[in-house]
């Protein structure tokens, strides 16, 4: 149910956004109260563009900044392009001709070259805190351009490891291991911080979570975007396609927050996957995370969406009388030690408290007019 908190309707906060950051309540100045920390690279605010192509075109990132965005991710490069450049340079390969595979691929995101360029610019533009983001799945030279992200001034670098379906003959705990691997290979080439976008799907990710904090891991994204799988009836196969999140994926995402956090993680935790208001940002952050990636209300609003988000934080500050971030972070629950805890309890309890189960999509049956939907007069 909407609250007044999140209520996309409501004028004060919408167009007193970017004046309140500038001004002060109680004292405080409000571009402080709303300042927090991701993988220590200090933000304006704890929202955040993930990754996707708007946040390499600059009139959009002009737009965010002013929105008051706190850091913005850039898209990823992928590995099969860098690994297309390096065979490019290589005599073994010089007189090769590109197909046109690999043409798609190189332009991708503006091409290697473009993309570090790209980070350049900004950074020489621009205050906001950015993030690159590198995609792929094996250990090879192509991931020196680790290295160039770097000396190129971004503040940090998202990991992205997608290796598509698995060999069946290779177990979960190998597949693990190289990751953990393929981790630990970048970290020794970078000093900033990097922050590694996981998979929803691990069967334990608090376990998961915890060997990535060892490999050195600063940031945590929780979680990396999947495709969308479907049929198509007439050519009898499934077909893949990349949408945007669903408008009530979100629960999925506190789940996940909640099931990743435990008391031994000291990485900082970005939720990420359904973030949409500024109420679904404060329970991101009652959930465990510092900061929340936005990316589909985006497309779907524009910059509009940052605005509204954070004047929605600012509404639950008031009302719970919050000075700061700070202090709403410093009051949320602690993660405690599982080992004595019924996990169970959080499924058997809700389960079998009551015999009304909520509906959240109830379809509304027609109770009037014909059978094509015209009402009766
Ligand atoms: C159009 C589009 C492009 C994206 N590109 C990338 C990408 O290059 N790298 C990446 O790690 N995630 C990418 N993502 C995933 C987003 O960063 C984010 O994880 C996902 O959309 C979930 O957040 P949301 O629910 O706010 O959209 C993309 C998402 C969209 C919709």
């Amino acid at each position: 149910m909407a609250t007044d908190i999140d209520s996309r309707t409501h004028v004060e906060g919408k167009h007193n956004v970017k004046a309140s950051l500038k001004t002060s309540f109680m004292g405080i100045e409000l571009a402080s109260r709303l300042k927090t920390s991701f993988m220590g690279i200090e933000l304006a605010s704890p929202v955040i563009a993930g990754s996707c192509p708007r946040n390499i075109v600059f009139e959009s990132i002009r737009q965010l900044e002013s929105a008051g965005i706190g850091a913005i991710v850039l898209p990823s490069i992928l590995q099969e392009q860098l690994v297309y450049q390096l065979q490019q340079k290589s005599k073994l390969n010089a007189g090769m001709e590109p197909n046109e595979y690999s043409l798609q691929l190189d332009n991708y995101n503006g091409g290697p070259v473009e993309y570090l360029k790209t980070i350049t610019t900004i950074k020489a533009d621009s205050s906001i805190p950015l993030i690159a983001s590198i995609h792929g799945a094996s250990i090879g030279p192509w991931l020196d351009f680790a290295r160039k992200i770097q000396d190129s001034g971004a503040d940090g670098l998202e990991l992205n490891w997608q290796i598509g379906r698995c060999d069946p003959n290779e177990s979960s705990d190998r597949i693990e291991a190289r990751m953990l691997e393929w981790v630990a290979c970048i970290r020794k080439k970078l000093t900033i911080p990097i922050a590694f976008k996981m998979n929803s799907r691990f069967t334990n990710p608090a376990s998961v979570a915890m060997r990535l904090q060892s490999e050195g891991v600063n940031g945590l994204v929780l979680f990396a975007h999947r495709p969308h799988w479907d049929v198509d009836l007439n050519k009898m196969h499934w077909t893949i396609g990349w949408e945007l999140s669903p408008v009530n994926s979100f629960a999925r995402t506190l789940q996940g927050l909640i099931e990743t956090n435990s008391s031994g993680l000291h990485t900082s935790v970005a939720a990420s996957g359904g973030i949409r208001t500024g109420v679904d940002m404060i329970k991101a952050m009652i959930c465990g995370a510092e900061v929340g990636m936005v990316v589909s209300e985006l497309y779907r609003q524009g910059p509009d969406a940052i605005q509204d988000i954070i004047a929605g934080i600012q509404r639950f500050l008031d009302q719970k009388n919050f000075d700061s971030i700070e202090e709403f972070m410093n009051s949320r629950p602690q993660f405690g030690d599982r080992s004595g805890y019924s996990m169970r309890s959080e499924i058997i309890d809700p389960m079998t408290s009551t015999l009304d189960y909520h509906d959240p999509t109830p379809v509304t049956r027609q109770i009037s007019g014909d059978s094509f939907g015209h009402p009766s007069h």
